[in-house]
């Protein structure tokens, strides 16, 4: 079991979740961050900490999100790992109440 980023994570990238893991287990894309299932200790603290509501453990992430569970999976082993928060994307006021933009996904690693 492991926590999970959702589709809310999408074009915001608060970055609030990353200050507070006590582990290194966020990776960061493009537009969002993924949580590598084989480091995420399952503490739960980063959940509060998401402005959008954009985590949930594996067996609560709402049904319409679950293809984010192995997307998870997927670009932890691809993206680089973040240890630091940083600004939020420019888009995330515009997005961070948008639902459906999972259309919007970037595959992209971060920089
Ligand atoms: Fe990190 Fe804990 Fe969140 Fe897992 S549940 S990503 S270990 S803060
Ligand atoms: Fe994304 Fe929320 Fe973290 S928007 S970067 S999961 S604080």
């Amino acid at each position: 079991m492991a926590f999970v980023v959702t589709e809310p994570c999408i074009k915001c990238k608060y970055t609030d979740c990353v200050d507070v893991c006590p582990v290194a287990c966020f990776h960061e894309g493009e537009n969002m961050l993924v949580i590598d299932p084989e480091e995420c200790i399952d503490c739960g603290v980063c959940v509060d900490e998401c402005p959008v509501t954009a985590i949930f453990s594996e067996d609560e992430v709402p049904e319409k999100w679950n293809s984010f569970i192995e997307l998870n999976k997927k670009y932890a082993a691809e993206w680089p790992m973040i240890e630091e928060g940083k600004e939020p994307l420019d888009t995330a006021d515009e997005y961070k109440d948008k639902e459906g933009k999972t259309g919007e996904f970037s595959s992209a690693p971060g920089a």
